[in-house]
């Protein structure tokens, strides 16, 4: 079936770091307003906010404490109104974040919960007794430390950190107090919810976890996600909310295969439109993100391939290489330093041509990279602190090996603030950010980049358009070619006569590729190249990082 979420292209804002308006350092949401017709000029289609709800921060938003009402730090309700105007005046759909997995300690519900077990609200967490002077198990959060902690005689559950409470989705009175409170978002005229860790709502067993690598505690994900019954609530959400209106939805499901995805989003099973699967991201770290793995290019094209291929086809795919959770790709699957407008480029290629829903995140599209810390606390992150104190002060993981590490992997690289000038701030703020600003701002930015006609931006704003032209490229099959080849990436793909094949080079030395016999015609029409120019012939040569796609 044709929609209008399979055909869009979506970009990623982070409000905390997109553009501050007040002076306060911190992003903010008339910052968003006034950038609108930058995010226009990209030719996206859809905008996917981070959440902008009232929140402690201490997971930067995630940590919600009243999804209805917006943070102090990033303005008012009448400035999300005139927010969500002035898209839909531009054409551009809005979707939030919607964190329903746990909230904020400092919600009502909990601050009710913890007052004792004849609270009304207590059934709206997970609250178990413990085993002797111990917690009810091993779990281990996924930032590190014991997924439990005391109140009175109680513990509660946080798969995150301590902050982050779990909900109770087998309490119904919850569960409908959440669909109350999506409703009052879609009645206002949002186009749809990208929803956290939406595969783990569900707790079936309470058992010890397998302990990973040189971990302290139990993994968490492996017991509490992808449980059956997350199914059964996914399926009632649907029926009392989703289907009542027209919009989009994407699940943040870690852990799943293209098995388990269909489960999600096939379209009988009337769940989700399509969600985010990880395998590609977890291919460079080990056990944990301080521990690296070698990897090779064949598994990247396993992977993606895979999530081309295996999906049924009445399943949807997203595509993405960043978020706000992830490194600079540029800096992680590129080259940030000789080639970076290659790498760059021709990973937004290898993207972008797939099939699924492509997502940019803020900053991609001019090549924003990693930046440098060398002190701890340079970093904000909840993650990176609370695992130095698990692993580098428990001897586990040495302090060298984590400040490298954090180098490459820590979600701060994402959440630098954006480069608008070269200015000291880059044009995001007055004053000094609540994160440093990457000193490369001097010449990557968005002035900068609209200047340059073969900038990054220019070159995502033709591969959007390549997408709206081309129905191939939204609804085509796909086949991997040369899969076993160790620099180049090479696929075709094929919507009735008209097919398209990709060719990336992910190596900074020059390849030859011999271009299949089947495309050898006279017809043939390069729809792009990251290169000034790129000839045409049986033995094509690919330059570093080059990409091209022809029609044929
Ligand atoms: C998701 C979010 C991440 C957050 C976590 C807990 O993974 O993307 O930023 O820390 O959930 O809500
Ligand atoms: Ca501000």
């Amino acid at each position: 079936m044709k929609t209008w979420w399979k055909e869009a292209v979506v970009y990623q804002i982070y409000p905390r770091s997109f553009k501050d308006t007040n002076g306060d350092g911190i992003g903010d949401l008339r910052g968003i307003i006034e950038k609108l017709d930058y995010i226009k000029s990209l030719g996206v289609d859809v905008v996917w906010l981070n959440p902008i709800y009232s929140s402690p921060n201490d997971d930067n938003g995630y940590d919600i404490s009243d999804y209805q009402n917006i943070m102090e730090e990033f303005g008012t309700m009448n400035d999300f109104d005139e927010l969500l105007e002035g898209m839909h005046e531009r054409g551009i759909k809005l979707i939030m974040d919607l964190v329903v997995n746990h909230t904020s300690d400092e919600h009502p519900w909990f601050i009710e919960s913890k007052k004792g077990k004849d609270s009304p609200y207590r059934d709206y967490y997970i609250w178990k007794d413990g085993k002797g002077d111990n917690e009810p198990n091993n779990w281990g959060s996924v930032f590190s430390g014991s997924a439990w902690d005391k109140v009175d005689d109680q513990y509660y559950l946080h798969c995150f950190t301590k902050k982050q409470p779990d909900l109770n989705w087998e309490n119904e009175n919850m569960r409908q107090d959440v669909y109350d409170m999506m409703r009052f978002w879609l009645d206002k005229g949002v186009d749809g919810f990208r929803m956290d860790v939406i595969n783990a709502i569900s707790k079936a067993t309470y058992d010890d976890a397998k302990v990973p690598g040189d971990n302290l505690y139990g993994d968490v994900i492996s017991v509490v996600w992808n449980n059956p019954k997350v199914h059964d609530y996914l399926h009632e959400m649907y029926e009392s909310v989703l289907k009542h209106y027209d919009i989009m939805t994407v699940g943040e499901t870690s852990r799943v295969t293209p098995e388990i995805a269909d489960l999600y989003v096939r379209e009988d099973r009337q769940e989700l439109n399509m969600v985010f699967q990880f395998e590609h991201m977890k291919l460079d770290t080990d056990w944990c993100k301080w521990v690296e793995r070698d990897w090779q290019l064949p598994e990247l094209k396993e992977i993606l391939s895979k999530w081309q291929t295996d999906l049924d086809k009445n399943s949807w795919n997203s595509l993405y290489w960043n978020n706000h959770d992830q490194a600079r790709v540029v800096s992680r699957f590129g080259n940030d330093k000789d080639f970076r407008r290659e790498s760059a480029t021709m990973l937004a290629t290898l993207l972008h041509m797939m099939r699924g829903t492509p997502y940019i995140y803020q900053g991609e599209e001019i090549g924003m990279t990693n930046i440098y810390f060398d002190k701890l606390s340079q970093y904000k992150d909840v993650e990176i602190h609370n695992g130095y104190k698990q692993l580098v002060e428990t001897g586990k993981i040495p302090h060298d090996q984590f400040m490298d590490n954090s180098n490459k992997y820590s979600r701060d690289h994402s959440r630098t603030p954006m480069q608008w000038d070269d200015s000291t701030y880059a044009g995001f703020s007055d004053s000094k950010p609540w994160i440093e600003v990457n000193p490369n701002k001097s010449s990557i930015n968005v002035e900068a980049a609209l200047k340059d006609d073969k900038s990054i931006f220019y070159y995502y704003r033709n591969l959007i358009q390549l997408r709206k032209k081309h129905e191939v490229i939204v609804y085509g099959d796909y086949v991997l070619l040369e899969k076993d080849h160790d620099s180049l990436f090479v696929y075709k793909r094929r919507l009735g006569d008209e097919k398209i094949l990709v060719i990336c080079n992910f190596h900074q030395m020059t390849q030859t590729y011999h271009l299949p016999d089947d495309i050898l015609s006279d017809s043939l029409e390069i729809l792009i190249n990251n290169y000034e120019d790129f000839e045409l012939k049986n033995e094509v040569n690919l330059r570093p990082y080059e990409a091209v796609v022809i029609k044929y």
